[in-house]
């Protein structure tokens, strides 16, 4: 199972434009250019909700997706872009991090690490900022197709024991070849269930 109905919210720079609802954000972070873009298309079975580019820094913009009226997608900037002005990464900044330290709706934070590489030094803060936020994390490998089936059980280790994370607990996903979005769906799904359950128990 997938999402049935996914549709474009609203783009926004800042607290002015955020959505005005109650539901849950879940929040697509990584790299600039590691597919986060991609990710959320695949994840819905759309070509072209969210914008996808060929140079990274293409996502400028906190982009909001209603998801079947139950939750809410949120496509970031990529971090670790240094093409960008100074003051083009500065606003930036200060647009993400308004954004994590205020919002109240995040449920869940899905950071995505290219699955052919090492986490960077930058995965590895990021992830760690969302850790020690409290916040619940799910870790998917992205491009998984870009590495042969037989170095996929290695890759996904080298990644798990750099996050410090059970290999189980890293969702490798292919956008081109959709596979793997099942999984981190369930995983999302659990999650949102999860905060609900929480919530009734108060
Ligand atoms: P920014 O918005 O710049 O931060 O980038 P992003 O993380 O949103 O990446 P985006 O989805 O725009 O994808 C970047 C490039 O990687 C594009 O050329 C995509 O086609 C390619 N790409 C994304 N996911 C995959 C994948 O699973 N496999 C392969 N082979 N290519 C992918
Ligand atoms: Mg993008």
């Amino acid at each position: 199972m997938t999402p049935l109905q996914s549709t474009f919210m609203v783009s926004s720079s800042g607290k002015d434009s955020w959505p005005n609802h109650d539901l849950p954000e879940v929040v697509v972070v990584g790299r600039s250019n590691v597919g986060k873009s991609s990710f959320i298309n695949a994840l819905t079975n759309r070509k072209k909700l969210a914008y996808v580019g060929n140079t990274p820094g293409k996502t400028q913009l906190l982009n909001f997706f209603d998801i079947d009226g139950n939750w809410v997608l949120v496509d970031v900037p990529g971090y670790g872009y240094a093409k960008l002005s100074k003051a083009q990464l500065q606003k930036l900044g200060v647009m993400m991090d308004e954004y994590f330290n205020e919002r109240e709706n995040i449920a869940c934070v899905v950071a995505l690490v290219d699955a052919r590489h090492a986490p960077s030094q930058d995965d590895l803060d990021m992830i760690d900022y969302f850790k020690q936020t409290g916040r619940r994390v799910l870790v998917a490998a992205t491009k998984v197709d870009k590495v042969p089936k037989t170095k996929r059980p290695k890759a996904l280790k080298v990644i798990s024991q750099a996050l410090q994370i059970p290999v189980k607990s890293i969702f490798p996903v292919s956008s081109t070849e959709k596979t793997g979005f099942e999984a981190i769906y369930q995983a999302i799904q659990e999650t949102l269930n999860q905060d609900q359950k929480e919530e009734q128990a108060v």
